[in-house]
């Protein structure tokens, strides 16, 4: 029976303090209960820029100013290839790959690309539209 007297209020603050908690918690898909379906996020689309997004620091790898869902990278197929290959680059009007991307800088060639470059987006990323989750800081530093 002490016991019960005892652990009355204890419970109670428990339960209360959870129900605190759980008021708190604000979770990414919101306040919606668990049966409703959240609401869609916004579709963001991708930003084609003419003349690229120019560079924040000398040795940034360039932002990809076009979309690419459409392109494929595997082991043995690299559809950027089509547009910024040495061969290829001046009937596309596209900037060739860098010369630091071949094994040999001075005599570039598709057939030598470095395979550590193989993986372009592993550096070159699209921008969307989106609303920058957090403030950026950043400032363009010298070259
Ligand atoms: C159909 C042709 C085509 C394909 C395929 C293509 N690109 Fe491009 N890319 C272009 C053109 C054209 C530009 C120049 C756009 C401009 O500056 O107006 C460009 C620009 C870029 C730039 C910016 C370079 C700079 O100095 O600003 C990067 C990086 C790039 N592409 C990466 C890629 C990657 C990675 C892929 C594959 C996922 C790819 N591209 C596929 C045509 C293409
Ligand atoms: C390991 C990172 C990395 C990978 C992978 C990579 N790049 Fe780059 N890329 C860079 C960096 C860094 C630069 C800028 C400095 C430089 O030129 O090396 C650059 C520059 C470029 C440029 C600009 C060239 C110029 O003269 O302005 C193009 C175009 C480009 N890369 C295309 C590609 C393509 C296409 C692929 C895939 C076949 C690729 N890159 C893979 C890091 C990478």
């Amino acid at each position: 029976m002490r016991k019960i007297i005892v652990l009355g209020p204890a419970a109670a603050f428990l339960v209360g303090g959870s129900m605190l908690a759980m008021a708190e918690i604000k979770s990414l898909r919101g306040d919606r209960p668990l049966d409703a379906p959240p609401e869609p996020p916004k579709k963001a689309r991708v930003i084609s820029k003419t003349g690229g997004f120019g560079r924040q620091w000398k040795t940034q790898p360039p932002l990809i100013p076009h979309k690419i869902d459409k392109e494929r990278i595997s082991l043995d197929e690299n559809s950027c290839l089509r547009c910024h290959a040495p061969d290829t680059y001046k009937a596309e009007k596209a900037p060739m790959i860098s010369k630091t991307h071949f094994t040999d800088p001075n005599n570039p060639s598709d057939a030598n690309l470095m395979r550590g470059r193989w993986f372009c987006y592993q550096c070159h990323v699209p921008q969307v539209n989106a609303k920058p989750l957090v403030e950026n800081l950043f400032s363009k530093t010298a070259d």
